[in-house]
């Protein structure tokens, strides 16, 4: 079936304005190198990104560890590759990709969230376990939970100063909605307002995205049969559960 999700496609060249590679995702994989670093039971080498996107976090992990990266976006891949030409990328769904090797760590990162059915969740960590050396760690982030969830959340978030030019500015809105709070899904729409050559360009996208308890994450991580560590991971003043999952 086609991708639909625009910032994945076509207008996937927004994607480096939405949050600074080198400055932003930073901080975050640091803190993902420290719990791997802390939980793995021989050094850590390399390192499988899965959901890899535009290759941000690539980019912050790829001095410490050899990096692949798998996603299932086309052009995202090829974003990837320009910003790492070091490192390698593969083209893949995160539910039933197998590549013939293993990694000493994996991240699963915010690519989760396109995980809409608990199936998919489940698979989506199932694969992820099976590319993971005995010793090594998983490291899973959750975004959102049923728990921190909020109605009808709206940010706005200028383009980074890197991205945006003198001839283009860009602002990035995004709602979040869930229309019904029983099932494991919620909305996302987006306006992007690309200002190009003192006109405004306005463009529209739409996401479904997956939304779980914390519960669900622990089980099925345990499920994968990682011994399972939960901590805590801040930034821009929120809190976020973090998980680093040793596989035996
Ligand atoms: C927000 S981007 C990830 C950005 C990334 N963390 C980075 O460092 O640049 C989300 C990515 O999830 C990918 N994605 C969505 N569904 C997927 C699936 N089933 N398998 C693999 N990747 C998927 C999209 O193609 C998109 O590139």
């Amino acid at each position: 079936m086609a991708d639909t999700r625009r910032l994945y496609t076509d207008l996937a060249w927004l994607w480096p304005m939405w949050g600074d590679a080198a400055d932003e995702y930073a901080d975050y994989c640091r803190h993902v190198t420290g719990l791997i670093e802390r939980h793995a039971r021989h050094p850590a080498r390399t390192l499988l990104d899965i959901g890899c996107g535009g290759g941000k976090n690539v980019f912050n992990l790829k001095a410490r560890f050899s990096v692949t990266g798998v996603d299932l976006s086309p052009t995202m891949l090829a974003q990837a590759s320009l910003l790492n030409p070091e490192s390698t990328f593969v083209l893949g769904d995160m539910r039933t990709f197998r590549l013939d090797r293993t990694f000493d760590a994996v991240l699963v990162d915010d690519a989760i969230s396109y995980m809409t059915c608990l199936a998919d969740f489940e698979a989506a960590f199932r694969a992820a376990s099976a590319h993971l050396n005995p010793g090594g760690v998983l490291v899973a982030t959750p975004d959102v939970t049923r728990e921190t969830f909020r109605q009808n959340k709206t940010t706005a978030t200028p383009a980074t100063s890197k991205g945006a030019r003198e001839d283009l500015d860009v602002i990035f809105i995004e709602n979040v909605y869930d229309p019904d709070p029983a099932d494991e899904h919620y909305e996302t729409t987006v306006l992007y307002l690309i200002f190009k050559h003192g006109r405004l360009r306005i463009e529209t996208d739409h996401w479904t995205l997956g939304l779980f308890p914390l519960d669900t994450w622990r089980r099925v991580l345990r499920e994968t049969g990682c011994e399972v560590h939960e901590g805590r991971y801040n930034a821009d003043g929120e809190e976020y559960p973090v998980f680093a999952c040793v596989k035996p």
